[in-house]
């Protein structure tokens, strides 16, 4: 019989692609099988995230769930960001805890599984020429690193002493690994890095100057390879070359994310981002130049120490000014060992929590008036998802969520469709025959 897996992961595309391999390893050097109740499970893995500070508290009520009810022998391994974070802690406060294994370190995981109370967290571990396996948890789409790490200093983030240093994966590993996917079914690849346009900035050994731009390329290059997504670029390596490349080369969809944080100059360089707010609505322009109907997708973190009223007013007025298409909003959550943590002029909580309704509430006045605008209007749909009240869901090329009637003939083929309804975060609409 084999041995059973139960994996949640939590965070980002990064740590799914993480698990995926950790799925892919666990099965072919150990026989394991993945089960969707950890009560049945011979291993538990949690695949965490250290991003904010309430996930950290959960995975501890978490974990002393999982230990509770776990099967007799079963082990339980802490895995990703706040496993690199906390490392030894965690066996300290969780003592039943077999083995903590690193975001940079997860190629190990078929070895810490065999030493109990193991710690591998080496942040600058090199795993760049490492090939993850192929396992994909969908068979139409495939995730692919093409970077590890960040080499970028933002005041309020935690990820590089979680992932370590930034190094490019050279391009022809990344090359291969979408051509395998390609030829597996995927039609669409989704590149993945911290910092993705910052691609060959660094790799770990001798290798061509080889760009960001020059990457998506040589991947457009693939036959049979018809999406091209990625996540996530910084404003500040938005050059002209690179958005022209985004605009014009048919298989890159046309969806960027432009992470914002804030509208403040002043916030945005105690944040230490590197851009003004000039430079990031000079950005936006050139792309809706270039890219009309490409949609933009942002991050933003309100009261960061020290913003003041009208720093917020900066971030609602350049919320304004581009419309984004999707916002993912926070409250600042100071991280330990960041420079912020260390930051006077704390904003007081409540004031924090009313700046994120607001901001929230005019990004759903937005939303209203940007999916108005989509009623009737045709988008090509690759369908990716079974739902389960009998409909199919996929993506619009500018990756808006749409549904339609249909059934599994659907999945991994492209459609026009016609928007007959709208809602906030999925539209519905018909297959134009
Ligand atoms: N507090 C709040 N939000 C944060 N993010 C990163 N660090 C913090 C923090 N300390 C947000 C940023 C980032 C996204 C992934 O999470 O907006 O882009
Ligand atoms: Fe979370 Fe960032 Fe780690 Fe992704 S890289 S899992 S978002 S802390």
């Amino acid at each position: 019989m084999s041995k059973k897996l139960f994996i949640e992961t939590l965070g980002c595309a990064m740590n799914s692609r993480d698990s995926e391999h950790m799925i892919a390893e666990l099965h072919e050097k150990e026989g394991y099988e993945t089960v969707e109740d950890y009560r049945d499970a011979d291993l538990i893995l949690i695949n965490t995230c250290s991003v904010r500070e309430r996930p950290v508290h959960k995975l501890f009520s978490e974990l002393g769930g999982f230990n509770k009810h776990k099967k007799e022998g079963a082990k339980i391994g802490v895995c990703g960001c706040t496993a690199s974070h906390l490392g030894e802690e965690i066996i300290k406060r969780a003592p039943y805890v077999n083995f903590v294994l690193g975001a940079r370190n997860v190629s190990k995981i078929a070895e810490v599984l065999h030493k109990d109370k193991a710690v591998e967290i080496d942040i600058n571990y090199d795993e760049s020429e490492f090939a993850f396996k192929d396992f994909r948890s969908s068979p139409y789409k495939a995730y692919i690193n093409i970077s590890i790490g960040c080499d970028k200093a933002c005041t309020f983030c935690i990820v590089p002493k979680t992932r370590g240093e930034e190094i490019s994966i050279p391009d022809a590993l990344i090359v291969q690994e979408a051509q395998r996917a390609v030829d597996n079914g995927a039609k669409e690849v989704f590149l993945l890095g911290q910092n993705v346009n910052n691609y060959g900035r660094r790799f770990s050994g001798e290798h061509e100057k080889v760009n960001f731009t020059e990457l998506l390329r040589r991947l457009s290059k693939i036959e049979g390879l018809e999406r091209i997504r990625f996540t996530s670029p910084h404003p500040f390596h938005m050059d002209d070359e690179f958005i022209e490349e985004f605009a014009h080369n048919p298989k890159i969809c046309k969806s960027m994310h432009m992470p914002l944080q804030s509208g403040s100059t002043k916030v945005l360089k105690d944040m230490k981002r590197g851009y003004t707010k000039e430079w990031f609505l000079n950005r936006v322009e050139k792309l809706r130049k270039e890219a009309p109907d490409a949609t933009i997708s942002t991050d933003i973190i309100v009261a960061f120490p020290g913003e003041s009223d009208s720093d917020f007013e900066e971030t609602l007025d350049v919320m304004k000014k581009v419309k984004f298409d999707q916002i993912f909003s926070f409250k600042y959550s100071p991280r330990p060992e960041t420079e912020a943590e260390h930051f006077e002029d704390v904003v007081d909580g409540e004031i924090g929590s009313d700046r994120l309704t607001r901001l929230q509430s005019l990004h759903n006045e937005i939303m209203d008036e940007i999916n108005a605008g989509h009623l009737g209007k045709t988008f090509r749909v690759y369908f990716e998802d079974l739902n389960r009240d009998g409909f199919v869901s996929g993506r619009s090329d500018n990756n808006i969520v749409i549904k339609v009637k249909g059934s599994e003939e659907l999945l991994g083929e492209f459609r026009d469709v016609k928007i007959t309804a709208i809602g906030r975060t999925i539209l519905t609409g018909e297959i134009l025959a």
